[in-house]
């Protein structure tokens, strides 16, 4: 029976009650010992708010642009691969939770469902509306890669956020322990080749997505790619992955739209800061010439405030969405966005913010170890 889900811990526990091990253990986990993954969590607990008082918030606007679209919250999907092990609906199930909130998703590359059946489920369900980007992995074999640009442009995909966090994959212990891999009936849906679908191989004793990033993705990419990838499209490029002042530069120099600040969900390398707390060096090297994102442990309404306020024009949920799909499929992602941004509108009024705009960095203030909340 399920009960009723307050926050968003309340989906991720009904999601552990209701999904496989193998495939739980594979959304939650973070690499090696997983400091990081509960660092991106705790960081927000560093901040506290200076709200303002008297300032009638009996409106508060959350609406916000994003990479020339208009959302109604800056609250958007990130890419999470696989959602068909959550729920039989998958990727087209959070498309449509999407549209419904009027917001963006970003596909992954390795989603379980089409380019084009995502889009379509997007397009032709009734809502407010919502924007799809694809996110790319750049693979050894160029044109493959290419061919994924091709196939997002004409289904009408509006930008595309570059892994560039992955050239390996990261050590994560219960995947390895499980031998982790796609159920039988499932595929990456975007290939047609049941190696790059990831439904073949024998991967016992490793996760099997450690060795077909190993054997299918490029290591040696680098910021001369960014270039290669703008040749090739019109496309905005934003690069998911920075955690730095010195790479986001870099990355303003090779022309990117967008910095996604992120650590992969803590999936990648372990011991690297929790990305909030990167967020404002970041946005600092930036000095506003491109938007600026974040990603990675994002749990209630006051976490996306402060994400604000440190300077993110908007904020990606990875495992939230999962939970919900994994409790409810479309409606269980349609209740996390919602409850995320009922708790975005109540924290911008108790802080005295009308607006997305109203949000300044004075809002906020780091405390001290001994005092955290
Ligand atoms: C991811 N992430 C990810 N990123 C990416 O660029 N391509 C992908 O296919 C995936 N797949 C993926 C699967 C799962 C199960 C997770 C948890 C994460 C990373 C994702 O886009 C995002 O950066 C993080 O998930 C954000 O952190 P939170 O919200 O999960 O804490
Ligand atoms: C992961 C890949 C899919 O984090 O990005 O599992």
């Amino acid at each position: 029976m399920s009960e009723l889900r307050v926050c968003v811990s309340d989906f991720e526990k009904e999601a552990k009650r209701v999904l496989p091990k193998t495939v739980y253990d594979y959304y939650r986990s973070g690499a090696d010992e997983q400091n990081t993954l509960a660092d991106n969590v705790a960081a927000f607990k560093r901040w506290c708010f200076l709200p303002r008082v008297l300032r009638d918030v009996s409106t508060v606007d959350l609406s916000v642009s994003v990479l020339g679209h208009n959302l109604s919250m800056p609250i958007c999907v990130a890419a999470t691969a696989m959602q068909r092990m959550a729920h039989p609906d998958g990727e087209t199930a959070t498309a449509r939770a999407c549209q419904a909130m009027g917001t963006g998703m970003m596909l992954s590359s390795w989603a379980t469902s089409t380019i084009e059946e995502v889009m379509s489920a997007m397009t032709t369900s009734p809502g407010h509306g919502g924007v799809m980007w694809m996110q790319l992995y750049i693979y050894k074999d160029r044109e493959l890669t290419l061919s994924l640009v091709r196939r997002a442009e004409e289904a009408g995909y509006k930008a595309l956020f570059v892994t560039v966090d992955t050239p390996y994959l990261g050590r994560r212990w219960d995947d390895m322990r499980n031998g982790f891999k796609l159920p039988s009936h499932l595929s990456m849906s975007n290939f047609q080749t049941a190696f790059l679908a990831f439904s073949e191989g024998n991967y016992d004793k490793d996760s099997g997505l450690a060795v077909y990033v190993a054997n299918a993705i490029d290591p040696s990419i680098c910021w001369d790619d960014i270039t290669w990838l703008k040749k090739h499209t019109h496309l905005p490029i934003i690069v998911k992955g920075v955690l730095n002042g010195q790479d986001a530069v870099q990355a303003l120099n090779y022309g990117v739209d967008g910095i996604l600040v992120s650590n992969h969900g803590a999936r990648q390398l372990d011991g690297v800061p929790a990305t909030l707390d990167v967020l404002e060096e970041v946005v600092g090297a930036v000095q506003g010439r491109c938007d600026v994102y974040m990603d990675g442990g994002v749990r209630r309404g006051t976490d996306v405030l402060k994400a604000l306020a440190l300077g993110a024009k908007a904020v990606f949920l990875g495992r939230p969405v999962l939970w919900g799909l994994a409790c409810q499929g479309e409606q269980g992602v349609t209740e996390v966005l919602e409850l995320l941004k009922v708790e975005l509108r109540l924290a911008m009024a108790l802080a005295g913010c009308r607006s997305v705009s109203e949000v300044s960095r004075s809002l906020v203030r780091r405390v001290d170890f001994t005092s955290r909340m």
